[in-house]
């Protein structure tokens, strides 16, 4: 008998600490990245070092950020004894490699990363851009080749990183020797949950956000506030389902596919109120947060346990990081 032992492909994912996560991180990659971490040698990333490339004047808010995304993370149910949590500034090995990867970058294909680009726009940066941020796209193919991971499962707005990482593996591994991983996109079905505002996106900045950690009490707030179908007047009114955001939410959340079937009926006819919609929605949602809001809870109170496995998961990831930086300076004949 013949025995294939194979090993699992390893994926690397991430996230910049900057508070506390939302519904549009559960539906645009937590709930992606809880199904991948059975399948696939998971390793998650707090790229507290990236956040600060846009934000170096509030360090201070990190420490406190790294423990809130975890806690978000094993609230949703990333299992810690199957996925390997870690924290970018305890792996200066990233640090060594982004200093030899930026040899392999020119300027003009930073700039020329949309990804980049539009970020520079957004924030206005112009000629004054800090070269941390405008070369964090190297900084992130060390996040990913340090780990030898096979695959990203990234949303589209992250494809050019992963473009730029191929690129940086390829010019390494012929130019000095083969020993660094070229990963791979893994582009999923990317649904993006917009905010309560009804922007196309849900994001701490523009303060349109379910937390997924927000109590029942404030989750009501929020949907009562949401927009609906602005020409409805009256409840009387035939509405419209397509677009409208609450029921875009209740397709994202209400499990009860039968009520949500039965209400957008009810809408198109004008047989129903926002506020029953409202109220459903508001049910469905809390439904939903309950058993992540009592994880988080029990975890919460057991910081000593968080720490660990954030030490655990640190450690894991950085001897294989001090593996690959080995490969590489022999690569490159160093001392
Ligand atoms: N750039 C990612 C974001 O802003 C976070 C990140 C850092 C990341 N390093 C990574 C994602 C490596 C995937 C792989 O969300």
């Amino acid at each position: 008998m013949v025995y294939f032992h194979r090993m699992k492909k390893r994926i690397l994912t991430g996230d910049r600490p900057t508070g506390k996560l939302h519904l549009g991180h559960y539906v645009g990659s937590l709930k992606n990245r809880v199904k991948l971490q059975s399948e696939y040698d998971t390793y998650i990333l707090i790229a507290d070092v990236q956040a600060l490339t846009d934000n170096f004047m509030h360090p201070e808010e990190l420490k406190k950020n790294v423990l809130e995304v975890t806690l978000d993370y094993l609230a949703v149910g990333i299992d810690p004894k199957i996925a390997t949590i870690f924290i970018q500034s305890q792996v200066p090995e990233i640090a060594e490699l982004t200093v030899f990867y930026m040899n392999l970058v020119t300027l003009a294909r930073l700039q020329r990363n949309p990804t980049v680009k539009d970020e520079m726009n957004q924030k206005g940066f112009g000629a004054n851009v800090p070269i941390g941020f405008l070369a964090y796209p190297v900084s992130q193919a060390a996040d990913i080749t340090c780990v030898k991971a096979d695959l990203v499962p990234v949303g589209a707005d992250q494809v050019p990183m992963i473009e730029q990482t191929r690129e940086i593996v390829r010019k390494f591994n012929e130019l000095y020797k083969k020993v660094l991983v070229e990963p791979e996109a893994l582009v999923g079905e990317i649904s993006r949950l917009p905010g309560t505002d009804g922007n196309t996106k849900m994001s701490k900045s523009l303060g349109n956000v379910i937390n997924l950690s927000d109590n029942s009490e404030a989750v009501k707030a929020k949907v009562m506030k949401m927009y609906t179908d602005p020409t409805r007047i009256h409840p009387t009114d035939p509405g419209h389902v397509e677009g409208n955001l609450l029921f875009i939410y209740h397709d994202a959340f209400n499990e009860n596919k039968a009520e949500v079937e039965e209400l957008k009926k009810r809408y198109t006819q004008g047989k129903v109120g926002d506020v029953e919609v409202k109220e459903k929605l508001t049910k469905s949602l809390n439904k939903f947060l309950d058993p992540i809001r009592a994880r988080r809870e029990k975890f919460e109170k057991d910081t000593g346990f968080v720490e660990k496995i954030l030490a655990q998961g640190t450690q894991k990831a950085r001897a294989e990081a001090a593996d690959t930086l080995k490969l590489v300076k022999e690569a490159m004949q160093l001392p």
